[in-house]
């Protein structure tokens, strides 16, 4: 990934691959590593559609220079302002000074705050073009994808939309990066952790960007993460319609806290039910051990969640407990919810349970389940019973 990439006519990916950074937004670990995505368009002017991560300026200038071929780069569009994409933006403007920083009339005062930049500035509007010779640019706001200046980028030339953070994945290129240079499992995987854990919460505005989009003939959609897409554009904004609009597949996610192994014992009675009920696609996670970006990747793929935590100091099981709080800050719809607690003295992590569920405002499958010290054969069979039910629950309507 040492050089600039021909993605369509007059345009390069001009990005890099990061393994350094071990957590994205100091949160969610990269395993697969992460690709910031950055493009330069050469019309009778040149734009350079976003930048990347601060410590890969040289990596990034290398391959910015190298499709300049000795040319000034006259704009920088900015999509978005996070610092993952626009955090070179000072330095990018000390190296070509002429450059005029493009962004719209939000974008200005996060301008302003991270990188003192006022002048120079082009304010375009929702729809507005830049015409730099040969490449019609078009503007799209997209609000809170991924934050309130976010905008796309549309070379009407090409038909090809510069979506920033919306279609981004984790996960750096590994050989090619398109989509048809690698499998689509390990793409989508990718695609839907870091939807699940960046954009979520933001769905119904996804939705909103959506329709939007929707008039526009696009052949190649190319994100600021991840895959760039050129071969089925059709599939990738059918996923992104589907997770946004919260439909899902068939299957259940059970999530369990547990220090000694009780509770844990009732998260897979229930995992039996749900096998019992017919249902394949199971996921049992430690909430204590399985990153927090898998349990919620899985949660906003599948219909079916079950909770279970064991009381810890008088409250839900601490890690039980982050969970919840991440869901509420998503707030998933169209799922269905079962509750389990156990306690040992003064209960809390049922109640704990109900609270969140009254709160997410799921519909819930029964019974609740709640069990002092180890799990009794009767309590295991109730543990079945939620199990069996949410099989049938999530099976109804699907095929
Ligand atoms: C450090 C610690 C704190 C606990 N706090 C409470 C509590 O406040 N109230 C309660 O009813 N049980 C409490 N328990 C008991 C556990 O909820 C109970 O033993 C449960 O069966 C443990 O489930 P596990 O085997 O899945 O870890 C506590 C247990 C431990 C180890
Ligand atoms: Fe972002
Ligand atoms: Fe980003």
């Amino acid at each position: 990934m040492h050089k600039a990439i021909t993605v369509t006519k007059d345009t390069f990916w001009v990005g890099v691959n990061d393994y350094e950074t071990d957590l994205f937004e100091s949160l969610w670990p990269l395993p697969q590593g992460v690709a910031y995505n950055a493009y330069v368009v050469l019309g009778e002017k040149t734009a350079a559609i976003d930048t990347v991560k601060g410590p890969k300026f040289d990596d990034y200038l290398d391959k910015v220079a190298e499709t300049l071929a000795g040319r000034s780069l006259d704009y920088l569009i900015v999509n978005h302002m996070e610092p993952d994409h626009a955090g070179l933006t000072a330095q990018l403007k000390r190296v070509y000074p002429g450059l005029k920083i493009v962004g719209n009339a939000k974008t200005a005062p996060l301008l302003k705050g991270y990188h003192g930049i006022e002048e120079d500035v082009v304010q375009v509007k929702d729809g507005e073009s830049l015409d730099i010779g040969g490449h019609p640019l078009f503007f799209y706001t997209i609000p809170m994808v991924h934050w309130p200046e976010s905008m796309v980028t549309y070379d009407a030339a090409t038909k090809t939309l510069f979506s920033n953070d919306a279609f981004g994945g984790f996960g750096a290129h590994e050989g090619g990066i398109f989509d048809d240079e690698k499998p689509r499992p390990r793409w989508e995987d990718e695609m839907l952790r870091y939807y699940a854990a960046i954009v979520a919460r933001y769905s119904n505005l996804v939705q909103g960007a959506l329709k939007k989009l929707k008039g526009l003939e696009i052949k190649n959609i190319y994100p600021a993460h991840g895959t760039l897409f050129r071969t089925d554009i059709g599939q990738v904004a059918e996923l992104y319609d589907r997770w946004s609009r919260h439909d899902t597949e068939c299957g259940v996610v059970v999530a369990y806290g547990s220090m000694y192994g009780n509770t844990r014992h009732m998260a897979e009675a229930v995992c039996g039910g749900i096998c019992e009920g017919g249902v394949k696609n199971v996921r049992l996670y430690d909430a204590s051990r399985s990153d927090m970006s898998l349990i919620l990747r899985d949660i906003w793929r599948y219909k079916g969640l079950v909770l279970l935590g064991c009381t810890y100091n008088t409250v839900l099981f601490p890690t039980v407990a982050a969970l919840c709080e991440k869901l509420i800050n998503r707030m998933p719809k169209n799922r269905l919810l079962g509750i389990a607690g156990s306690y040992s003295w003064s209960k809390g992590a049922l109640a704990a349970l109900r609270a969140f569920a009254d709160a997410v405002k799921l519909e819930r499958v029964g019974p609740e389940v709640e069990v002092f010290t180890a799990p009794t054969p009767a309590d295991l069979e109730q543990c079945a019973e939620l199990g069996r039910n949410m099989a049938k629950a999530v099976s109804a309507g699907q095929q």
